[in-house]
């Protein structure tokens, strides 16, 4: 089952899936490409000396009647954005002090898979409207981020399989698509080269995104990354593979946006959560890797693990365009088409779990908002569908003003009124045909002498330097800076909550007129309280819908019978008088593939920037902590307690406890661990000012997560959460019981411990949907919650709870805290705890409140072997470091 294939002047070895396929007497064209990787991944470590078992290899072979089953995966590589990258190098560092401490070896501490850490996560729009901002954005990063990029540097030296791409190149997941991800990977083994399917996990949610070229991945959260890099298997269960059928075309007006923005829309319907997806059909064959990217990007947001695109001629075209050299082009080639990882044009589907089908001719102009990205509409309805919204009550989903509100137009700010407009986010940035509809939209409304009102604050974040090449080379960069589009900088922005202040006048007529403003975005994310505090309704869309919204100056503007505004000779200028056609676009997409542009932009030498080079940074083995940090805060995640029993001790802990915090639906992680402004008056805030540091040097959440002090306090305290304990009330308060208290949820919770009682959280449906964010999970832990009781969990979060040893629960089918009628006033007394967890057992509950008494049973969502051992032993940190005491890492990593 080991093979040889030529290529390139030597002979590579390979785990060969037909000849598995025939050993196991199946056929390897039945099985769907993803399982395929999966397939090829244990194979290949079993021959390497891996710890995979036929048995485990069998089940893969027979997947549909083994869901759910471990798999020992060893992935291929990591990559991490700055935010959550950050935090797993600090844990490496203290895990470093402690194996130290314990008298270990800590230089065995290391990466042992090659590791990508992209900075692109600490930008902030701070400037914007003029040709400086990407200068001065990057200086100010720099400035709020010294002591954090100190640290990476330092990282930089410490860890021999840490790559750094420095702030100021692009956006994590279009830097791999453009130029990390090998498609196929190499390595030298004492016996051999082998050639493998690259195949990635990612500390950002929007991972997935590489599927576009063939690669398998997706995200997790920093924990499980942190194992991965230390060569620990990852273990994941057996996935449903959903096969989506894409047939017929995406037809003008509507733009590949418009097309994801439908797949998610449907498959959110069709219900994929926690399966793999897998395109093919006619239309899925024939998008390109950008059209793709764009689909493959919003897997989080249709909810599926994935949304893989097999590698074809269109993987080659693209990575060809991309300048990946001769050698790894043959090299994908021979190998995909050696090892049944090629799809043919036309050919079979194979077997997959169920099939949908999408039409993508269906696809029309689009805006999703004004809270999920799956409630897309017609552009159409946009206008009717926020009226609406704007008298009807918060639980019905709508702004709950009253029904005289004054409307708004292009002179003064009203209800509606558009006070941010981004082009920002990996998931179009990657995409020329939709940045180049954006710059025609604008050079149209210029030339008609339409621009946006003054208070539109506008952006252009690129996910690399690629984009504004192609955008300058078509003279369209100039038209977008005219319109007040000028690019501010390389990274994630208001995609991930970095917008920065908005324009004063308008921040101030929100404020004082308690107006419903609205955010457009070309982002994935627009969740509550993510985009901009003084924001309520946030819109997805393409970047092209992005110029005319800020054109419109306000939401609620209907394109068909309503003009944008009038020119300069005094005419309406309608939607359909700027809209570029198909044709226009396609004319100017071959400079998106101009010969050496991606050479060029990814040119080691311009890789490296002069402040980069110039930040001093401590050197050696182990990090020198300083004390007086606010920044880095040596995590207490790593303590060694011989003999600790952790199963016995969450069993006896969880014979009283006590409700934190009763959320309802689709509770995100933003809303438990969030991820922008730090509010001077908040705990976290407090915190802060009480060390010493101003609220104008507080930076964001995500910049201070590696001080666990901060982000305890911050952990359910987003602006926007609403806890059932106290109706009518947003913001990280909670009732303490039995003193009926209201108080800071941080303070409750140490009124808890302090007490003896554990703390509980109860949830609703999809507990923790949203970005993958450890520190939702370490947060939860560091307050003392020792289990989450919710209807479901989203599959990352899930993960990360059970990494820090916090105990998620599901209530049984169609029972919830609500249906019972838990108040939250209850103690809890959990029983057969430890035979919920290691065996499925159910566990019983009692909740009592005085003489009211309810009892149910709950089942642990611990679902894989190496979940039971992780909640056996404490936690992913308890069991690194038990690892590299006991001596078992070593052999673990033997076969990386
Ligand atoms: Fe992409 Fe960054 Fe948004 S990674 S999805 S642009 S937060």
């Amino acid at each position: 089952m080991i093979q040889s294939f030529p290529c390139c002047g030597r002979t590579l070895r390979y785990a060969d899936l037909s000849a598995a396929a025939h050993a196991a007497g199946r056929d390897i064209r039945d099985y769907p490409y993803v399982i395929r990787v999966l397939l090829e991944n244990l194979l290949r470590h079993r021959a390497w000396g891996a710890a995979v078992t036929a048995e485990e290899i069998g089940r893969l072979w027979a997947w549909r009647e083994h869901p759910g089953a471990d798999l020992p995966l060893h992935v291929a590589r990591v990559i991490m954005p700055d935010s959550s990258g950050l935090p797993v190098l600090q844990d490496l560092a203290a895990l470093r002090d402690a194996v130290a401490q314990a008298g270990g070896d800590a230089a065995r501490v290391d990466t042992r898979i090659p590791v990508d850490l992209i900075v692109d996560h600490s930008l902030q729009v701070d400037y914007w409207g003029d040709t400086g901002a990407v200068q001065r954005n990057l200086r100010r990063e720099f400035e709020r981020n010294d002591e954090r990029y100190r640290f990476l540097k330092w990282a930089q030296q410490a860890f021999k399989g840490l790559r750094v791409i420095t702030p100021g190149i692009g956006i994590i997941h279009q830097v791999n698509l453009e130029y990390l991800a090998p498609v196929v990977a190499r390595q030298s083994r004492p016996d051999a080269e082998w050639a493998y399917p690259d195949f990635v996990i990612g500390g950002d949610s929007h991972t997935p995104m590489i599927n576009a070229l063939g690669v398998l991945g997706w995200g997790v959260g920093g924990i499980d990354a942190e194992a991965a890099l230390l060569g620990h298997a990852y273990t994941f269960p057996i996935p449903e593979v959903v096969g989506v059928r894409l047939h017929g075309a995406i037809t003008a007006p509507a733009l590949t946006t418009d097309a994801a923005l439908l797949i998610t829309q449907r498959l959110r319907g069709e219900g994929v959560v926690g399966c793999m997806v897998e395109f093919f059909g006619p239309a899925a064959e024939t998008l390109s890797v950008p059209e793709r990217a764009t689909i493959a990007n919003m897997a989080p947001e249709y909810g599926a693990t994935c949304g893989f695109f097999p590698i074809d001629e269109r993987t080659l075209d693209y990575a060809r365009m991309t300048g990946r050299d001769a050698e790894q082009l043959a090299l994908i080639e021979a190998y995909a088409r050696s090892n049944s990882l090629w799809r043919a044009a036309g050919e079979t589907a194979p077997a997959y779990s169920r099939v949908i089908e999408i039409d993508l001719s269906a696809a029309r102009p689009s805006m999703a908002g004004p809270r999920r990205p799956q409630d897309r509409m017609d552009v159409a309805e946009v206008a009717a569908d926020f009226r609406r919204r704007l008298t009807m009550s918060l639980p019905d989903g709508g702004f709950g003003v009253d029904g005289t509100a004054r409307p708004p137009s292009r002179e003064v700010l009203g209800h509606g009124s558009v006070a941010l407009a981004a082009i920002t986010s990996c998931t179009n940035t990657s995409n020329p045909s939709v940045m180049l509809a954006a710059g025609l939209v604008a050079q149209k409304a210029l030339a008609r002498g339409l621009t946006p009102p003054a208070w539109v604050k506008r952006s252009l974040a690129p996910g690399s330097r690629a984009v504004t090449r192609y955008l300058e080379s078509a003279g369209l960069l100039q038209a977008l800076q005219a319109q007040g589009f000028h690019v501010i900088g390389y990274g994630c922005t208001t995609c991930g909550g970095k917008s920065g202040p908005l324009d004063t006048a308008a921040a101030d007529a929100i404020t004082q007129g308690g107006l419903v403003a609205a955010a457009v975005l070309s982002g994935n994310r627009n969740f509550e309280g993510r985009i901009h505090k003084l924001l309520r309704a946030n819109y997805i869309g393409s970047p092209a819908m992005v110029v005319l919204y800020a054109l419109a100056g306000r939401i609620d503007l209907d394109f068909e019978h309503e003009p944008l505004g009038p020119g300069a000779d005094g005419a309406p200028v309608y939607l359909r008088d700027v809209w570029p056609s198909q044709e226009e676009i396609a004319a100017l997409l071959p400079l998106a593939a101009a010969p050496g542009l991606f050479a060029d932009v990814y040119d080691p030498a311009s890789l490296d920037s002069t402040i980069w080079r110039d930040l001093k940074a401590p050197s050696g083995l182990r990090f020198p902590w300083d004390p007086q940090s606010q920044y880095l805060v040596e995590p207490p995640f790593f303590k060694t307690e011989p003999g600790r029993d952790a199963l016995a001790d969450l069993e006896a802990s969880l014979t009283r406890g006590r409700v934190l915090a009763a959320f309802g639906d689709s509770l995100t992680t933003d809303h438990i661990s969030p991820s922008g402004e730090i509010p001077a008056d908040t705990p976290a805030g407090m915190y802060l000012i009480g060390n010493g540091v101003a609220p104008r040097d507080f930076n964001t959440y995500v910049a201070r997560r590696c001080n666990h002090h901060v982000m305890t306090r911050a952990t359910f305290a987003n602006i926007r959460i609403k806890n059932a304990l106290v109706p009518g009330v947003e913001g990280g308060v909670t009732c303490h019981f039995p003193s009926g208290q209201r108080m800071a949820v941080v303070d409750a919770a140490e009124a808890y411990r302090a007490a003896g009682d554990a703390s509980v959280i109860l949830g609703g449906k999809d507990y923790g949907m949203g970005s993958s964010r450890d520190w939702a999970a370490k947060g939860s832990a560091l307050l003392g919650v020792r289990a989450v009781i919710a209807e479901s969990f989203e599959r990352i979060h899930r993960a990360n709870l059970v990494g820090m040893g916090v105990l998620p629960l599901a209530f049984a089918p169609g029972e919830g805290w609500r249906q019972l009628g838990l108040t939250g006033a209850e103690t809890l007394r959990f029983g057969n705890v430890a035979n919920g967890v290691l065996k499925g057992e159910p566990i019983d509950v009692v909740a009592e409140d005085g003489a009211r008494r309810i009892r149910f049973l709950v089942h642990a969502q611990v679902l894989t072997r190496a979940e039971r051992k992780l909640m056996a032993e404490g936690g992913i940190p308890a069991s690194v470091l038990n690892g590299f005491l006991n001596d078992t890492e070593a052999a673990d990593a033997a076969h990386c």
